[in-house]
């Protein structure tokens, strides 16, 4: 195969650090590219300066073996490179279709015209995507699948998938996968990042490594084990995952903290009932549309249940409802988000003034006076109970690695002391190395005392982190397996049928 775009000795600085030291970098046309390394090795950032959203600050970049450079990224797409954001760019205020369409609308003079065509271009694509739905009503998955949408109707030589399975079902991936085929089977170079290594083994022909901003090796993928990327990743061997953890002795259930009872919102939570108890880990499996993420939204005061017949919630006994979700986390109750870039942080303030705001709205503290020693502190002492790494200390959030966004949003949720936390898919877009550390920090709370519920559509992070695990459906819970009962097939089988 040829190479179609090579890369040489990119640097990329931020605030005097290295984000990417001398990389070299070949795609060759037509293949499937994985690009894989931890948080922070320099992954987007490699991409993006390949998409011309960033430019380097050193190092060449050729075409078909010509010079290029891109000034922005209508640049790269006139040269035919597309990219998939990892945290995702679309309109939220537009439907689907006009986001596919998104400055090419002038093709259609009449607005049914975009929804025809895009009704048609996404069944060709076999995704399940009203194109009058507003982007905002959608979940994280649909709206990805949006942006891929978006991506693919460009007709890109080259398109660059930022995480893009990340947000995906097992049966949303496996139409992803087969997509991706059928792209390269037409002549389109793929560049894909994840987290999920077997992924990149089972789709990629070649495989790149990224660590602390160098390039490390690219490889054929059948070169490489799952142990061997690992190690390769983090510069060491890594004790191993999770998936070894298997079934164990659940934790016993302390006080009965919440439970609800009736609960309903539309047709999307039907009559949910369940409790979550201190001291344990309650892991919530489900599908993506499952009703998992409005029933906890609900808990937490974002989402308001069916007035008249919406159920109970009852907090250690006592009925609550909430308007706003500072009147349950004053009732010691908080919801870790799944979409953490439009509800997770403020993405203009540095890590420290996001942990603060954490605080203050927690219960008993009142004063809106800052108070820099406090900050600092409070600063310090998570960055470093959950490894957060950033180039520049008191830079903004929004310049972080996106697995080191997801730990600002859990640090900013725990420092507000909470009876219960609610943890919806706390890993995506997390490397290895700190899944361990996520899933100890959430083992702990439930240790400490805490009642900790966890969404996640990854049923092996369910079962290495649930004491129980509630099986969602259709808008509600349909069967529970305690930790030592716990059986793949059968907990797939109960979401599913
Ligand atoms: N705009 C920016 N300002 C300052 N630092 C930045 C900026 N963009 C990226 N960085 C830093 O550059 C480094 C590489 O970040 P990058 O986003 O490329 O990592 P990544 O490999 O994609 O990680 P992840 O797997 O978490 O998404 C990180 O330390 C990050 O904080
Ligand atoms: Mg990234």
């Amino acid at each position: 195969m040829a190479e179609l775009l090579t890369l040489l000795g990119i640097g990329k600085h931020y605030h005097g650090a290295k984000a990417l030291d001398g990389v070299d970098f070949t795609l060759r046309a037509g293949e499937i590219h994985g690009m894989l390394g931890e948080n922070g090795a320099g992954k987007s950032t490699l991409s993006k300066i390949i998409a011309g959203v960033v430019p380097p600050d050193g190092g060449r970049i050729l075409w078909e073996g010509r010079p290029v450079s891109f000034a922005n990224p209508a640049a790269a797409l006139r040269q035919g490179i597309a990219m998939v954001f990892q945290e995702t760019s679309l309109i939220p205020s537009m439907t689907v279709a006009q986001n596919i369409w998104l400055g090419d609308e002038k093709a259609f003079n009449r607005l049914r015209g975009v929804y025809i065509a895009a009704q048609q271009f996404l069944q060709s694509l076999n995704f399940p995507v009203d194109p009058t739905a507003e982007v905002s009503t959608l979940g994280a998955a649909k709206r990805q699948l949006v942006e891929i949408a978006r991506a693919v109707r460009l007709r890109a030589r080259v398109i660059i998938f930022d995480e893009p399975t990340a947000t995906l079902t097992p049966e949303e991936k496996r139409h992803f996968f087969a997509l991706m085929r059928r792209l390269q089977g037409q002549g389109i170079t793929l560049l894909f990042i994840s987290h999920a290594i077997e992924e990149a083994l089972q789709l990629a022909d070649r495989i790149t490594i990224l660590r602390d901003g160098q390039h490390v090796i690219t490889d054929r993928a059948a070169a490489f084990s799952r142990e061997r990327i690992i190690a390769l990743m983090v510069g060491r061997t890594l004790a191993a995952g999770y998936s070894a953890a298997g079934p164990r002795i659940p934790r016993p259930a302390g006080e009965r903290i919440l439970s609800v009872q009736d609960l309903s919102l539309g047709n999307v939570v039907r009559n949910n009932a369940f409790s979550l108890y201190a001291g344990q880990v309650t892991g919530i499996f489900g599908l993506v549309g499952s009703g998992r993420t409005e029933t906890a939204k609900i808990i937490a005061g974002i989402y308001k249940r069916d007035f008249s017949r919406g159920g109970n919630i009852l907090l250690r006994g006592r009925p609550v409802r909430y308007r706003v979700p500072r009147q349950a986390v004053l009732d010691g109750i908080v919801y870790v988000t799944e979409d953490r870039k439009s509800e997770g942080f403020f993405e203009n303030a540095s890590i420290a003034d996001n942990l603060y705001a954490g605080l203050l709205a927690s219960p008993g503290h009142r004063s809106w006076f800052t108070n820099k020693k406090q900050r600092a502190r409070l600063a310090e002492l998570w960055r470093g109970k959950l490894k957060i790494r950033s180039l520049d200390p008191d830079g903004r959030v929004v310049q972080l690695s996106g697995g080191n966004q997801q730990k600002v949003v859990i640090g900013k949720s725990l420092v507000q002391r909470p009876a219960l936390v609610i943890f919806d898919e706390p890993t995506r877009g997390v490397d290895v190395g700190a899944i361990a550390e996520i899933h100890q920090l959430i083992n702990q709370l439930a240790d400490e005392g805490l009642a900790v519920m966890v969404i996640s559509s990854y049923l092996p992070e369910i079962m290495a982190l649930s004491d129980r695990i509630l099986v969602s459906r259709q808008g509600r819970i349909v069967e529970e397996f305690p930790a030592n009962e716990m059986d793949e097939k059968k907990i797939m089988y109960a979401a599913v049928h």
